[in-house]
């Protein structure tokens, strides 16, 4: 009697957990997955105290325990890590973007992959987000998201930029919008945003056409659409490039000469960002430097360190008789990116000019 009593219980409790595991793999099933590229940067940062928030060291916390720290993330996605790199982003190079993008083409070629987190240091994030938002063939999430605190500081606030950056690439509505960068609660598109303070959480900031949308209580909310071409629609393909074409920024200011210009042309510069004053004005002592640098072949755009606004065409040099491409309203630093894959595509001035007006 007493067995057969046992053998019930027995049977029961296993009907139960059988049961439970079939609830958890249906709950699993319904949750995105999401992977976590990890780069480095202070998201991945550590500081000697919990006031530390400015002279601690980026890079050192790996990509699992910035998963482990935020438990809250298994509840609203299937995540796995990578450690791609562990660097501070003012050290990334064209290698280490070209390895990222590849990583991330493979992951989304696959069709357990609904979408990309990729944790970065934030100096150079938004170059990292404008580079694949040229080049990643998919139209599924890749969001791009930092710290300005490291992991150790009172209110730091990776922890819960990773979890909304997770709950974004992991939504629908993040899909076919470019490569986002997800900091702050605010979600910008990668062409047009830019790290304005040295050391503010609400650094990332898209001055004058505005963030595209805001997360709030982990829902993204999207508000606008990018209207230039990006991912699957673009011309660039990195899959069998292990190099980048050599192009440089040359930043104008009062009284400045040659130079810089003459300098970068000779180390091998194949293409040349102006950062000009203004509309791009090209100071007199400057200009013929980028006239002699065109004649030996090497591509000059105009663009402008201010920051916001189009660089006009004909405006403030002969762009069409100079053989000058301007940089539409992109920033030197991203200038720099499109024209370094547009010189692996051709180095015909006319096709790059269409290029600065298409992405
Ligand atoms: N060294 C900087 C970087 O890795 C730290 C800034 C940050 O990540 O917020 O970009």
């Amino acid at each position: 009697m007493l067995f057969q009593k046992s053998v019930q219980l027995r049977a029961a409790l296993f009907g139960f957990l059988l049961l439970c595991a079939a609830a958890v793999q249906a709950q699993t099933a319904k949750l995105p997955n999401v992977t976590i590229l990890a780069t480095g940067g202070t998201i991945a940062g550590t500081g000697a105290t919990s006031t530390t928030t400015v002279g601690y060291t980026a890079a050192t916390v790996g990509v699992q325990a910035l998963i482990n720290a935020v438990p809250e993330i298994s509840k609203v996605a299937n995540v796995t890590g990578e450690q791609v790199f562990q660097i501070a982003s003012e050290n990334i190079s064209n290698e280490e973007w070209l390895k990222l993008a590849k990583r991330v083409n493979v992951l989304l070629a696959q069709s357990n992959v609904d979408g990309i987190v990729i944790t970065h240091g934030t100096d150079t994030l938004e170059e990292t987000a404008y580079f694949l938002n040229l080049v990643v063939k998919s139209k599924k999430p890749v969001v791009v998201v930092g710290s300005m605190r490291p992991s150790t500081a009172l209110s730091a606030d990776g922890p819960i930029n990773l979890y909304n950056a997770v709950r974004l690439a992991g939504d629908p509505a993040a899909a076919g919008r470019g490569v986002l960068v997800a900091m702050n609660d605010q979600i910008h598109a990668a062409r047009d945003v830019t790290k304005a303070n040295t050391t503010t959480a609400d650094t990332f900031r898209t001055a004058e056409l505005g963030m595209i949308g805001v997360i709030q209580g982990g829902k993204p909310f999207f508000y606008r659409d990018v209207t230039r071409k990006h991912t699957v629609d673009t011309e660039f393909d990195i899959a069998k490039l292990d190099a980048l074409p050599q192009v440089d920024v040359a930043y104008a200011y009062a009284n400045v000469g040659a130079v810089q210009v003459n300098a970068l042309v000779a180390a091998g510069a194949k293409g040349l960002v102006h950062a000009g004053v203004g509309n791009g004005s090209l100071p007199a002592k400057t200009k013929p430097a980028l006239i002699a640098a065109r004649e030996k072949g090497v591509v000059i755009v105009r663009s402008s360190r201010v920051g916001q606004g189009i660089v006009a065409r004909n405006g403030e040099a002969n762009d069409d008789q100079l053989d000058f491409v301007v940089a539409d309203t992109l920033s030197p630093q991203k200038a720099r990116i499109l024209l370094m894959l547009a010189l692996t595509k051709t180095n015909s001035t006319k096709e790059i000019q269409r290029m600065f007006s298409t992405y």
